[in-house]
């Protein structure tokens, strides 16, 4: 058993092409998936690149997501300082914390709360439309339409005023853009925390029908448990959902043929949007958890404190699981893919994901059916170093 791979790994992340995972990284997955991986603060963990390995992390309670515990070798979604997660944040604790926040999240996220949300989505996609279409040709669908959808669903799911949603968004936007170092990203983080605290107080007067109403009368969960978990939601669901719609319209752009496919058969919409959720695993952070104790991994000694990162790209496109997985083939059935995570963390946005990016697309290439870039294929600007792969802008045409 080896406990130890010659040459630490710093992690390349830049996209060749601007689907594909980075090649260095598809090379490791193949030659060896789980490497040594330093991080920017001298850690020394592990890269995962694999999607079987991947799996076997994300289900062990040896590894844990506490935050403390946690070497991060880029720049997380949410950067914070490395302390236990405030009550309520629980994508960065283990159980059994995680368990109890996690249950009553999850029923705010009811199957009911998400039909009844569709038909508002669509108005809100629609009204966007209207907007575009009004202003004619051509059109930046990132700015015009894919960053206002996401606050818009949040807010509506959450129950935030829809005067207030923009500067929301706002918050959302800077803290998740590269540049934002730490002390702003924790100030930013505060100024949400503070929004939802009276937001809290608001509905505790006078509730609604949303999802912080919904948590709020549970009756289980403080004013502090209820702000982190209102800004952890608010955050989570804003930037990855962005560029999901951003990046999935430019590859329907991009492939022809399956643009085609996506709009003859409305009925196997799912399917097309599990299929691009897979291929464009727009998460380039990786997925970190720390040993507990010492781990055997595939082989490799990982030992207590280390921590060992996931790479959902590159087990995206897992040779071993996916058949000819480089190819974007909406038909295919995509489920088993790491974009949502795996195991007791798996992503608990994930239906409200899938329902935003169905709606999203669906309403898009129904009012414009000649949709096509305004510049070409390879001229869409990719943003570069970013924790949600994605493009700056999306000029198109019709
Ligand atoms: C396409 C869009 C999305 C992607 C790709 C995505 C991706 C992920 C991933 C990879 C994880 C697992 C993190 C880990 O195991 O450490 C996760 C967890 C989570 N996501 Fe999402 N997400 C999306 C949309 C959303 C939305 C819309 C929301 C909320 C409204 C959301 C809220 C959360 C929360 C709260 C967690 C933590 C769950 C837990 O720890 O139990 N996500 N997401």
């Amino acid at each position: 058993m080896a406990d130890e791979t010659p040459g630490a790994y710093t992690l390349p992340t830049e996209r060749e092409h601007p689907f594909d995972p980075n090649a260095g990284l598809t090379r490791l997955r193949d030659t060896a998936p789980v490497t040594r991986l330093a991080s920017p603060d001298g850690h020394l963990g592990w890269l995962v690149t694999k999607l079987s390995t991947g799996r076997k992390v994300l289900t062990d309670p040896r590894f844990s997501a506490r935050q403390e515990l946690l070497h991060f070798p880029v720049r997380p979604l949410i950067p914070q300082r490395p302390e236990p997660a405030r009550p309520g944040w629980l994508s960065r604790m283990d159980p059994p914390e995680h368990t109890k926040y996690r249950e009553l999240i999850a029923a705010e996220f009811s199957t009911r709360r998400l039909s009844g949300l569709e038909p508002r989505a669509t108005e809100l996609a629609e009204c966007l439309l209207d907007e575009i279409e009004l202003a004619g040709p051509p059109a930046d669908l990132v700015e015009a339409y894919a960053l206002p959808i996401a606050p818009l669903v949040i807010g509506e799911l959450l129950g935030v005023p829809e005067g207030e949603r923009e500067e929301v968004q706002c918050h959302t936007q800077a803290l998740t853009r590269p540049a934002t170092g730490l002390d702003e990203a924790v100030e930013i983080i505060e100024a949400l925390r503070g929004y939802v605290r009276a937001l809290v107080g608001r509905k505790r007067a006078t509730p609604g029908d949303d999802a912080l109403t919904g948590l709020a009368a549970s009756g289980r969960l403080t004013d502090e448990e209820l702000a982190n978990i209102g800004t952890l939601l608010l955050v989570t669901g804003h930037e990855t959902a962005v560029q999901m719609i951003a990046l999935g319209v430019y590859a329907l752009l991009y492939h022809p043929g399956q643009l085609d496919k996506f709009t003859a058969n409305p009925a196997s919409a799912d399917r097309a949007v599990e299929e691009l959720i897979r291929y464009l695993a727009v998460v380039e952070t990786g997925i970190l958890r720390a040993a507990l104790e010492d781990v055997e991994l595939d082989g490799t000694l990982i030992k207590r404190g280390e921590t060992v990162t996931v790479w959902i790209s590159t087990a995206n496109r897992d040779p071993e699981v996916f058949e000819d997985p480089d190819t974007l083939r909406l038909e295919r059935t995509a489920s088993g893919h790491l974009s949502f995570g795996y195991g007791i963390h798996q992503c608990v946005g994930q239906q409200l994901a899938r329902l935003e990016l169905r709606v999203a697309y669906a309403c898009l290439f129904n009012r414009f059916p000649g949709l096509r870039l305004a510049v070409a294929a390879d001229e869409v600007p990719l943003r570069a170093g970013a924790a949600v792969h994605g493009i700056e802008s999306l000029p198109v045409t019709w």
